[in-house]
């Protein structure tokens, strides 16, 4: 074998033993491996280059272009090998972020009403229903709406019936009933006839305990009209409670005072848990308070621009938080407002 032939012989062999190791290769890295191994400075194609100088004359250009040919057959092996592991790990990707169209979905979870605010749309509702319209009045409200208009001056002793939240600012205070707005109407409407409802959070100075909130909701209703009675106070009242609670359901009016009702009364509902035997919830009783009421004083009809001696009203206001509590037998006022998931997910 001549030094030409055994040369050729080397090149080919270099060129069979990397493109068998190139085979082999199944791995990023291990390309990169054999890249420099292969086709890097040190490798045994490159140093056919380097030994040229060494080559008789009329050899090298044979041996330069043998060689060159080696080491574009190995590059371009070598790019094919690339894509090829570029393609197969894309698919395996691919594989595996597979979407299957045809599993069921994950279920949305379905938000409800605060039990509160059910309770609250049930009474709007069947006001509603018998022809009354809803009203609203601000939370935060002056002294003068939601005491002195009310027949209640300053340094009047009812105002203790109220736990009072003072601001800073003279003379504004949370309201600690809806029935302040009664005025507003009032101003807002004279001389024409009302028939309004008026929700909304009321605020006291209360000390927090298991049967009382600091925050809660009442319902106000107010009629103002030419010989409006008391007789319609009573049916109305009493048709609301069939309306809510039944139409079996038992009321009864008890004498009461209010400083802005005269007469004033409360309005009893047969106990609906225990349906009037008596029970732990009804103070063996048999019936639960429901509401406080009353022909609107002639002082606050003339605070709300109305002639006492030809309009009269009468007016009503409705916690609604305990009677909510009593409903669903809820052991603690607190549980309403502290936005514990576990317990309103039970409405
Ligand atoms: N505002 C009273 C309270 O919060 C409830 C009330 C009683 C409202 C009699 C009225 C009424 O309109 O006539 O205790």
């Amino acid at each position: 074998m001549s030094d030409k032939e055994a040369a050729l012989a080397n090149l080919q062999k270099i060129q069979a033993e990397g493109l068998a190791a190139l085979e082999a290769v199944t791995e990023q890295e291990e390309l990169e491996a054999w890249r420099v191994a292969t086709l890097g400075r040190s490798s045994p194609v490159m140093g056919v280059f380097s030994s040229m100088g060494a080559m008789d004359q009329d050899l090298r250009p044979v041996m330069g272009k043998a060689a060159n040919e080696v080491r574009t057959t190995l590059e371009a092996a070598f790019e094919a090998k690339r894509a090829a592991l570029e393609e197969a790990a894309l698919l395996k990707e691919l594989e595996t972020e597979k979407l299957d169209v045809t599993l069921p979905g994950r279920p949305v979870e379905r938000g409800r009403l605060h039990p509160l605010t059910q309770v609250l749309r049930r009474i709007i509702r069947t006001f509603g229903d018998m022809g009354f319209q809803v009203y609203r009045s601000p939370e935060v409200e002056t002294d003068d709406y939601n005491f002195t208009y009310l027949n209640m001056p300053p340094y009047h002793p009812a105002r203790d019936m109220w736990d009072t939240f003072y601001t800073k600012d003279e003379g504004v205070l949370l309201r600690t009933h809806t029935s302040g707005g009664q005025i507003r109407v009032m101003r807002e409407r004279a001389p024409e006839p009302i028939r309004v409802i008026l929700p909304g959070t009321t605020m006291r100075y209360e000390q927090l305990s298991a049967r009382s909130e600091i925050e809660f909701a009442q319902v106000e209703v107010l009629v103002v009209g030419e010989k409006v009675t008391f007789a319609e106070l009573k049916g109305t009242l009493e048709d609301f409670a069939k309306r809510l609670f039944g139409e079996e359901a038992r009321t009864r009016l008890r004498p009461s005072h209010f400083p802005f009702t005269e007469p004033s009364a409360e309005m009893d509902v047969e106990c609906f848990v225990c349906g009037g035997k008596g029970c732990g919830v009804c103070k063996e009783t048999g019936w639960l308070e429901i509401l406080g009421c009353g022909m609107v004083h002639p002082v606050v009809l003339e605070n709300g621009g109305y002639d006492p001696a030809r309009y009269s009203g009468f007016a009503a206001g409705m916690g609604i938080d305990r009677s909510t509590l009593m409903r669903y037998r809820i052991d603690d006022i607190r549980h309403f407002r502290n936005n514990d998931i576990r317990f309103l997910r039970q409405f």
